[in-house]
């Protein structure tokens, strides 16, 4: 699929089961690996980012099955665990795709295991920036070469790795995890401290594995040795692909969606804090939580479209939101952003990439270093957009141009199967 027409809807109403979390999916995989015992993951979200994870997973000799596909409850997979060190060295480069959070997650993993293996990936990752996690773990005893700090990344794990103190200069989940993986194979206590509090899914899923996990204020810690065990889990609904139907639900008159068996971790649902203040009506009623991970059920209804500011403290509970969000306030209300640089080193520079689909649209939107202004209360004529390869860019333009005038041609909107294959699907069945 390289380019989709969005026509502009009156209304969204229906229910849906957003596809398994995508956080928690490579998470739970990545365990189970290095697991003993065999795991069973329902709900695997069926996303491109998430089978790059199972691809490299194999390639480390790990044995993985498919054992149901279904378009709504997702995968079930089967890992056969190989227990702590217990990964094959590969016989040729691991492919990340598309997946920031593989490559660096995996790294930690691979740190720990005393043979060489190279990661890359697609040409949006190979420009992503890994010094981020390079730098902690060399300081574990690890050796990784770079391409001047960019994939394709050669690791030579060490047969021993030291506990570190470690204090990122960005809040990134994905380098906390990667430390705490790194971590879990080290001599000693671990600790990472975070500059803001970002997504807890490592922290969380290493317990449910067995475990023990200490949190202390900022700081995170993990003593190595440890060891997992085989588990039976179901992942959670993502609440960052359910956030484009939250959107669509709060931007267009008379429209209602129901989302069942979502995820409802605090530390992703800051969504709903800002749709709420823009002037969406939102009840989310928590269910019986999945395996360490809290899920429910969010039912949202059009309010009024007022303007909201984001501030930074604020900006790594919506980072994967902030395209969608500025979607949803070019159908009126308006939105400031600071603190955000972190979009410019995402899956494009959603910064510049979303100034200028918006713009062809018809928005008015500054672009600033750290963020951005969408001046709502200008109706989108639509037009044709780039998605520039990045899944969150097609979705959000697809959901802005629901409020425009005339349609709008996606261009590279194929991309949305890195995180919602089902997406341009369920968006033609929630029209009414
Ligand atoms: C993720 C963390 C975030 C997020 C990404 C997924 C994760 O990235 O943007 O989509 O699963 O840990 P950073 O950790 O780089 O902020």
């Amino acid at each position: 699929m390289s380019s989709v027409q969005v026509r502009p809807a009156a209304r969204v109403r229906g229910r849906v089961r957003p596809p398994g979390d995508k956080s928690i999916s490579h998470r739970y995989a990545l365990l189970a690996a290095i697991a003993e015992g065999s795991s069973r993951i329902h709900g695997y979200s069926t996303g491109g980012d998430c089978a790059s994870t199972l691809q490299c997973l194999r390639g480390l000799g790990v044995q993985i099955d498919e054992i149901a596909r279904d378009p709504v409850a997702g995968l079930e997979i089967q890992i056969a665990g190989r227990g702590a060190g217990g990964l094959r060295a590969p016989s040729s480069t691991l492919d990340a795709g598309n997946s920031g959070s593989t490559m660096r997650m995996l790294s930690g993993i691979l740190a720990a295991h005393p043979f060489r293996s190279t990661i890359s990936g697609d040409d949006s990752l190979t420009r992503r920036p890994m010094r981020r996690i390079i730098v902690p773990l060399e300081r574990m005893g690890a050796r990784i070469a770079s391409s001047d700090g960019r994939p394709p990344l050669t690791i030579d794990g060490a047969t021993r790795l030291s506990a570190i103190d470690f204090e990122p200069d960005v809040p990134s989940a994905q380098v906390k995890s990667a430390v705490l993986l790194a971590g879990l194979h080290a001599d000693g206590r671990t600790r990472v401290v975070e500059p803001l509090p970002t997504r807890d899914h490592t922290e969380r899923a290493l317990l449910t594995f067995g475990a023990d996990v200490g949190r202390d204020g900022a700081a995170v810690s993990i003593t190595g040795g440890q060891r997992l065990g085989g588990r039976d889990l179901t992942v959670p609904g993502d609440i960052s692909s359910a956030a484009f139907w939250l959107v669509a639900a709060a931007a267009l008159p008379d429209s209602e969606v129901v989302i069942d068996e979502v995820g409802l971790n605090p530390t992703r649902t800051g969504i709903l804090d800002v749709l709420r203040r823009m002037g969406a009506r939102i009840d989310a009623s928590h269910g019986q939580a999945f395996t360490g991970e809290p899920m429910g059920t969010i039912t949202v209804r059009h309010g009024g479209l007022g303007e909201a500011v984001i501030a930074p403290e604020e900006v790594p509970g919506v980072i994967d939101e902030l395209p969608v969000l500025a979607a949803l306030a070019t159908h009126g209300g308006g939105l400031q952003v600071s603190g955000a640089q972190e979009l410019r080193v995402k899956e494009s520079d959603r910064i510049s990439a979303l100034a200028e689909g918006l713009r062809r649209m018809g928005a008015e939107i500054d672009e600033r270093p750290d963020g951005f202004h969408v001046h709502g209360g200008r109706r989108l004529r639509g037009g044709e957009v780039d998605a520039k390869h990045d899944h969150r860019l097609a979705m959000a333009f697809a959901i802005a141009a629901l409020g425009a005038s005339g349609p709008t041609t996606i261009h590279d909107a194929g991309a949305a199967a890195v995180s919602y294959p089902e997406f341009f699907s369920v968006l033609e069945s929630l029209r009414a």
